[in-house]
């Protein structure tokens, strides 16, 4: 998508033909900035310590890990210890696994001297297939978008997200938000209600600014006002991304997304989750077997913002000895799930409705 008026996407190969650059997210909205990852280790801490995040992108970003690790050393040992370092990094999202697994069937039979052309290629595969994908699903989730539009002519179609799952979250696109750009590009009147997504701000930090670069009419709001809102009849319909869905349509999303399906469904508003196929885990039945990743205390008891005088500062905002515990992401039951809208189409949340779209997979 688009940044000052240039396509951009948040991970790329340099000119130099090996090294990864990637858009530092941590420093959205206030600073634009690349950083060039040049080892397995260094795509690891990019990982965890979230300059870059959204399931998609943690994917793309541990595939390109592996070819990093391949350029400095193509050994088994090398490539068992690239994937451990990386499958370790965040629990949640499933297309990490999913990414390194693909990078290990496509280099475990390849001879030594092979195994970096490999990777790089499979790599940039993986992110092809994600912008397709990713594509695909607003194809898809446009209809949702052009029906709600048809109830309301010449109103616009007020659109609830959390967290950020929009290109910055995958290789282009994003997932919940590629029917929102496909219908701002048609020319339909949509806007969008940004979470602002505490603790980490994805909403008001990320969300927020990439809509605003695209040109996408959008409104921050706190976090507990969604449900307020949906009261008041002015959310047509919510559209959030997943980390990892299971086969029977239970779906792991960034915390305080549950909370908004509740009110949903207390509200009679529609509640869709945009995933890549990429992110359902078919191991699985139980979102309550997902786990959920818990990240530190600092994240809860200090924000970052940046003063009028333009500099970026940390600050406390809760007593510095308060026991904190913050899960990061949420299960929400595929029962308050009104569909899932897959780049094959929109299927029930139910592993009905899953497997009569991924029949080979189920
Ligand atoms: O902790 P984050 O920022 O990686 O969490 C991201 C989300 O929860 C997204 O909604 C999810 O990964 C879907 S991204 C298309």
């Amino acid at each position: 998508m688009k940044v000052g008026g240039e396509a951009q996407r948040p991970i790329w190969v340099n000119p130099d033909g090996w090294s990864v650059g990637i858009i530092d997210q941590t420093r959205l909205p206030h600073r634009y900035e690349a950083v060039t990852l040049r080892t397995v280790e260094e795509a690891a801490r990019a990982i965890e310590n979230m300059l870059v995040r959204g399931a998609p992108l943690i994917g793309a970003t541990a595939a390109y890990g592996v070819c990093l690790a391949m350029r400095m050393d193509p050994s088994d040992v090398a490539l068992g210890h690239a994937c451990d370092r990386l499958l370790g990094t965040r629990p949640t999202a499933v297309n990490l696994r999913w990414a390194v697994e693909e990078m290990l069937g496509a280099l475990y039979t390849q001879p030594r001297g092979q195994r970096i052309e490999a990777a790089y290629a499979r790599a940039a595969e993986i992110c092809e297939a994600d912008v397709e994908i990713c594509r695909s699903i607003g194809v898809h989730g446009l209809k949702l978008i052009e029906e709600a539009a048809a109830r309301k002519p010449g109103e616009p179609v007020n659109v609830l997200t959390h967290c950020n799952a929009g290109w910055l979250a995958c290789v282009d696109w994003g997932t919940a938000t590629a029917p929102i750009y496909m219908a701002h590009e048609a020319g339909i009147p949509v806007h969008v209600w940004v979470d602002e997504t505490r603790p980490r701000n994805q909403g008001a930090a990320l969300t927020a600014w990439e809509l605003g670069q695209h040109g996408v009419p959008h409104t921050l709001i706190a976090d507990n006002a969604g449900g307020h809102l949906m009261q008041h009849g002015l959310v047509d319909l919510c559209l959030v991304g997943t980390d990892r869905t299971t086969a029977t349509g239970d779906v792991a999303n960034k915390i305080g997304t549950y909370l908004k399906a509740l009110a949903a469904r207390d509200n009679g508003v529609p509640f869709y989750v945009a995933l890549p196929s990429t992110t359902i885990d078919w191991t699985l039945a139980d979102g309550f077997a997902i786990p959920i990743e818990q990240r530190g205390a600092h994240e809860l008891s200090q924000i970052t913002g940046r003063t009028k005088w333009g500099e970026i500062v940390t600050v406390s905002i809760a007593p510095g000895d308060t026991p904190i515990r913050n899960d990061a992401f949420d299960v929400t039951p595929a029962r308050l799930v009104t569909g899932l809208i897959t780049e094959r189409g929109i299927a029930a949340a139910s592993r009905e409705g899953l497997a009569a779209l991924f029949p080979e997979k189920a």
